[in-house]
């Protein structure tokens, strides 16, 4: 007479329809089967709510998670099937790899099955909490919107996000700098209203990878045609599509939680007093051997905060609902998982928006 345990045994290693409808087999493989839920399923929520989708990579880690549930299991009984032979007398011996091929073939088959209840699960709740700005937006994958002045670090902080997230990013900064450029490449001044508005029109996105755009003139230059009504109207189209993307998206630059995407589920206002901010602006620029002083940067930053907070069309100001992340004192690293616990938090539903 088989024990119960030899009996599951020896069903793993033959699995005759015969055995597979015994009562005890199924109990305890459906026993196996809700522990390895219980123990995959919040482990696949966080990484689907992390994902903004039911991503290949959930899937992919939750098959993982319930092999390494399933293959100790296997272990025990080949072990059970070989050093305990006597355990088995009168049970067929069968060769170790067979054991382990349905001990892998089980294990597959669970991690596929928790991968897809966890999936399905974290799915239908991220769509759940984000169906109001889903169904004004058409879209299902969540914008993150960080504004803030310039040198800030939010160009740097918005990169790191979606590369942890695996979502594209835009620094809209230079959309305004390509503007300015195709300004003065075309012999007009940058106060030229109808000259930057048809520039922003053709406005050539293969272009935004310019080394042109990154230097210190072109942020001035850009922050003089932003002030115009037209040359912003004539850029939202571009922001907008670029925001609805499936996967969702990223987006940095001065009215992103404002006006570009106000409906953004997640929204970082970062700031940094203006002398730390020179300080790292001229350290970058020191070390791209440009040849300039503290103090004019310094001038340099303050001028373009009052440009970009006084102008009457989408001036640099914090959305009511953006979390204000002040990086005078953090490390980029430390900034980072400053942004990263704002976003999950905010994901999760355990952060209200601040003035919700
Ligand atoms: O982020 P940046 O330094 O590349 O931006 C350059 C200028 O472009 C900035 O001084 C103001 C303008 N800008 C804007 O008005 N709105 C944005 N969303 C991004 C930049």
């Amino acid at each position: 007479m088989l024990t119960n345990f030899e009996q599951i045994a020896n069903c793993f290693a033959h699995p005759t329809p015969a055995c597979l409808t015994q009562p005890d087999i199924l109990t305890a493989y459906a026993g196996a089967f809700l522990i390895a839920v219980f123990l995959a399923a919040p482990f696949g929520w966080k990484m689907t709510v992390r994902d903004g989708r039911g991503s290949l990579r959930t899937f992919r880690k939750l098959a993982v998670a319930a092999l390494d549930i399933v293959l100790p299991c296997a272990v025990v009984i080949v072990a059970f099937h070989y050093v305990r032979p006597d355990a088995l007398a009168g049970v067929e011996r069968v060769p170790a790899w067979r054991i382990l091929w349905h001990a892998t073939a089980y294990a597959l088959a669970i991690g596929g099955l928790v991968g897809g209840v966890a999936a399905g699960f974290g799915l239908g709740r991220l769509g759940a909490r984000l169906s109001g700005a889903a169904s004004r937006l058409g879209r299902l994958g969540v914008v993150i919107a960080i504004d803030g002045p310039a040198a800030s670090g939010k160009g740097t902080l918005a990169k790191r996000v979606a590369e942890h997230y695996h979502v594209p990013c835009l620094d809209t900064g230079l959309l305004y700098r390509a503007v300015a450029r195709d300004v003065l490449r075309a012999g007009r001044d940058l106060s030229d209203t109808e000259a930057a508005i048809a520039c922003a029109k053709s406005l050539d996105p293969a272009t935004f990878d310019d080394p042109a755009l990154r230097g210190a003139s072109a942020g001035e230059a850009a922050s003089v045609v932003a002030r115009i009504p037209g040359v912003r109207a004539a850029l939202l189209d571009y922001q907008r599509d670029f925001a609805n993307s499936p996967a969702g998206a990223v987006l940095d630059g001065r009215d992103i939680g404002t006006v570009v995407c106000p409906d953004a589920p997640v929204k970082i206002y970062v700031t940094a007093t203006a002398e730390e901010r020179a300080r790292r602006r001229h350290g970058e620029l020191e070390k791209r051997g440009e040849n300039v002083r503290f103090e004019d940067v310094l001038d340099d930053i303050q001028r373009r905060d009052a440009r970009d907070t006084g102008r009457e069309v989408a001036p640099l100001w914090p959305a009511k609902d953006a979390f204000q992340l002040d990086t005078t004192h953090l490390t980029i690293e430390q900034a980072f998982n400053a942004a990263l616990d704002i976003v999950e938090k905010r994901l999760a539903g355990a952060a209200p928006p601040p003035a919700a």
